[in-house]
């Protein structure tokens, strides 16, 4: 099970319109995915799927009673995509804020019961960077930035990204959204300095809006449109992050079993950074050139994941020892596994 949750610094970038479609595209796939509206202020995915009545996860989190079956719905007219809706009540809020407070067990325990009985699970977080954002993008293993390729929107997602590395929060990436031309690839390369990845790029359709007022899903209404083909690219990206997940379990098992593996700690170590896992997967390479002082791959894989943090100094130390190792070798800015 991989759980998502979609933010951003600035508002309205579209974070529950890219949660809801990525949702109905990866459903259309085949795969089981809970949306979950975390967006308790606004709840404009409880909303879109016309359910802005219902119990949903103010409650879960202020009655540990309440079976999560009572707060899941399907989503009409998309089999395999269901949704946790989001009751507004500001007395619910402040109880719940209360009662959370210091409760990271509870919380953990209802994340678990939620993601059992789906694939993945896509949180819809609201924006800005206050405690109920950091809720609500702790629910989910890793974040992912959802930005206009502009300045306004890149500085906010700048500010939460520091944050949430702050409180060891992993990122995937971040996903470009209403693009009317396409990002130029420096900024590419920027952005996935900072942030790790660019997911995808989703061109900006006036029928995002229309689908939006008729409280539609887009990607259903228009299969054809090239925004549609950019939010499947996406699923498939998401898709192959749930591979990845799934091959952690066998890794650990051949490590427990040989523990002095170097190959299987460096592949981990790709593993969890592909994830966005930054810091486990230091930890790994640390291990893989604990055992081979003498491994370029597992030093070039380390700078590349330094990168990621945006330590460039210590990154190029990594790449330096791994061109004074191997000096034939040039060095590569995507971690590598050893078959
Ligand atoms: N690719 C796109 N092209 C055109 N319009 C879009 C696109 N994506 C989203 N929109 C529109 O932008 C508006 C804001 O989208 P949305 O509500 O999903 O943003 P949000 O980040 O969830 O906002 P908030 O911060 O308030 O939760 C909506 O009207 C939506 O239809
Ligand atoms: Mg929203």
């Amino acid at each position: 099970m991989v759980a998502i949750s979609f933010v951003s610094g600035k508002g309205g970038t579209g974070k529950t319109t890219v949660a809801l479609n990525l949702g109905a595209a990866m459903a259309s796939m085949g795969r089981r995915v809970m949306l979950v509206d975390a967006d308790m202020l606004t709840h404009s995915l409880s909303i879109l799927c016309h359910l802005e009545e219902e119990k949903g996860l103010t409650d879960l989190f202020t009655n540990s009673d309440l079976p999560i079956k009572n707060t899941v719905f399907d989503v009409l007219g998309v089999p395999n995509l269901q949704v946790i809706p989001s009751s507004i009540s500001f007395g619910l809020l402040a109880r719940m804020s209360r009662l959370l407070n210091g409760k990271k067990s509870f919380v953990a325990r209802r994340m678990s019961e939620i993601s059992r009985s789906a694939e993945y699970v896509l949180i819809d977080a609201p924006a800005g960077v206050s405690r109920e954002v950091f809720f609500a993008a702790s629910m989910g293993d890793r974040y992912c930035l959802v930005a206009e390729a502009g300045p306004a929107d890149l500085e906010g997602a700048l500010v939460f990204n520091v944050f949430a590395r702050r409180i060891g929060l992993d990122s995937i990436g971040i996903i470009f959204n209403r693009a009317r031309t396409a990002p130029p690839e420096s900024l590419k390369t920027l952005c996935k300095d900072i942030f790790g990845q660019v997911v995808g790029t989703i061109p900006f359709d006036i029928r995002f809006v229309e689908a939006f007022e008729e409280r539609s899903i887009f990607y259903q209404r228009y299969p054809e449109a090239p925004a549609s083909r950019s939010i499947e690219q996406i699923a498939r990206a998401l898709e192959r992050l749930g591979r990845y997940d799934e091959a952690l379990p066998s890794l650990d098992r051949t490590i427990e079993l040989k523990p002095d593996n170097a190959n299987a700690w460096n592949n981990k170590g790709v593993t969890l950074e592909r994830l966005g896992r930054y810091n486990e997967a230091l930890l790994c390479f640390d291990r893989t050139i604990e055992l081979k002082p003498d491994n370029a791959n597992a030093w070039n894989n380390k700078g590349v994941t330094l990168t990621r943090l945006n330590m460039v100094k210590e990154a190029e130390s990594c790449f330096a020892k791994a061109n004074e190792i191997n000096p034939k070798r040039a060095h590569d800015s995507e971690t590598a596994l050893v078959l």
